[in-house]
């Protein structure tokens, strides 16, 4: 049996100088970032779906629900921020409510991220999330969004972060950033709660604490007496706590989330003790008018900037498929038994070379105006089935059966249809109908008034009649 030998003295890591977010040397390089880690750039706002795949229950009545966006992309955000979330608390049909909540966990890990929500069993949202956002559940969401956040690279790094009750999730961004980060950093984190069991992510913090040397943490009990055997600090912020927990307060970023009492009073001792306004960074957790009104103005602009950035992926996505013609094979010729396929890799039907052209009403050659909007009547027809779409845009008629999905013999036929998950929930595959009636079993990729809007998501949808869509 091997032995494990005994370690003397565990080393320090080695560390570069300050802290740095790992996009910034991305973002920096010269010659232009992989798509993937442009995607990093946490600079955007997007509307964008996600699904939640993780639910945690946390002390202090909160739950932190882990979610992967539905298109695949990492989510870029600064350690700090938001996101503006959309819950259809009453029902699909309805228009949801919209809830900000702060995100919890690091942006260095960005493929999931996390949302802790209190429950508040008084409020209208909070108790129905905890209820029935679970794993599989799809949600509308915007973001990042906040001014609330750490630097991308500071090169002295050194942080007091203040957080009181619910007001811990984006401190606790902050923290697992910085604990996921080489760098010098110094961090102390002075955290109230209303109970000794009520401090959330206290293990993991303990465990941050122990084994990265730049990271204190602290607890107070605010102003409730002190419990048998506690050893931390009680009774409300003070000049005095604070020089307790960091003597050189005056040197620090100070960044403090929490209720507006708390952080009224925060600021007015960090002005005694000197620290500089310009230092003092302030996210409140309840809603006064004031804080209400801002929030809706900077989800306001993220709404305008997330268009923005939708239109140029947009455009951008559609010079590249424009440049690949070949890609995904969509344009290979096929062959079967029956010998060649079309480029579309279905069958062709018999096309009757002296079937009569279209003309206008008085017989004469159709060359007016109208002569520029297609005639699905002489578009190619490809495949078999008892149902004929017709693809305006591709210019091809599909035939296929009623019980198929209309995604696949679509794309089969070369209609450019993009597609990620395939089961309705990533709305990536979204487009018009022009006419004819479809059955859809989607799962939250599209919302009730898009459906209006006459969009549905060729992915889970089949054919009740002969449809014109506007792909
Ligand atoms: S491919 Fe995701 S909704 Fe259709």
């Amino acid at each position: 049996m091997i032995e494990l030998g005994t370690v003397a003295a565990i080393l320090e890591p080695q560390r570069i100088r300050g802290l740095e977010m790992p996009w910034n040397r991305v973002m920096g390089t010269t010659e232009g970032p992989a798509g993937a880690a442009r995607a990093l750039g946490p600079w955007h706002p997007q509307e964008f779906m996600a699904e939640c795949v993780e639910t945690v229950p946390e002390a202090g009545g909160m739950m932190t629900f882990v979610f992967r966006r539905c298109d695949g992309a990492p989510l870029a955000f600064r350690a700090g921020q938001y996101v503006n979330v959309a819950f259809p608390v009453n029902g699909e049909d309805q228009d949801p409510v919209d809830r900000s909540y702060s995100l919890s966990s690091s942006p260095t890990e960005p493929w999931t991220f996390s949302i802790t929500v209190k429950c508040d069993p008084t409020g209208l949202v909070s108790p129905w999330v905890h209820e029935n956002v679970a794993p599989g559940t799809v949600l509308e969401m915007l973001g990042p969004v906040g001014a609330f956040h750490l630097p991308d690279a500071d090169r002295r790094a050194r942080y007091l972060l203040l957080a009181a009750g619910a007001g811990i999730t984006p401190i606790m961004s902050m923290l697992r950033t910085i604990h996921s980060l080489p760098g010098t950093a110094d961090v102390v984190v002075l955290y109230h709660g209303a109970e000794a069991g009520g401090f959330a992510f206290h293990e993991e913090l303990a465990y941050i604490a122990s084994v990265d040397s730049r990271v204190k943490v602290f607890y107070a009990l605010g102003d409730r007496s002190k419990p048998e055997g506690w050893e931390w600090l009680s009774g409300r912020l003070t000049a005095a706590m604070l020089d307790d927990v960091a003597p050189d307060a005056n040197g620090r970023q100070v960044y403090a989330c929490g209720p507006e009492g708390y952080l009224n009073t925060a600021t007015e001792l960090l002005g005694k003790i000197g620290v500089d306004d310009t230092s003092i960074n302030m996210e409140f957790f309840t809603g006064d008018r004031q804080t209400i009104l801002e929030y809706q103005a900077e989800i306001a602009l993220a709404v305008d900037i997330a268009e923005e950035i939708a239109e140029e992926i947009a455009d951008s996505a559609e010079d590249y498929y424009e440049s690949q013609p070949t890609a995904f094979g969509l344009y290979e010729p096929g062959y079967d038994a029956e010998g060649p396929l079309k480029a579309t890799g279905l069958p062709l039907e018999t096309v009757d070379p002296d079937a009569p052209t279209s003309e206008a009403p008085d017989g004469s050659p159709d060359v007016g105006p109208e002569a520029a909007t297609p005639d699905a009547s002489s578009f190619d027809t490809v495949g078999t089935g008892s149902l004929t779409l017709s693809f305006m845009r591709t210019g091809i008629n599909v035939r296929i059966d009623p019980t198929e999905h209309i995604l696949g013999p679509a794309q089969r036929a070369g209609v450019r249809i993009g597609a990620n998950c395939k089961e309705g929930m990533c709305g990536s595959c979204k487009i018009v109908k022009l006419s004819g009636e479809i059955e859809m079993n989607h799962q939250g990729g599209i919302r009730a008034r898009e459906i209006d809007a006459g969009k549905f998501l060729p992915c889970c949808s089949t054919a009740r009649t002969d449809m014109v869509i506007d792909a």
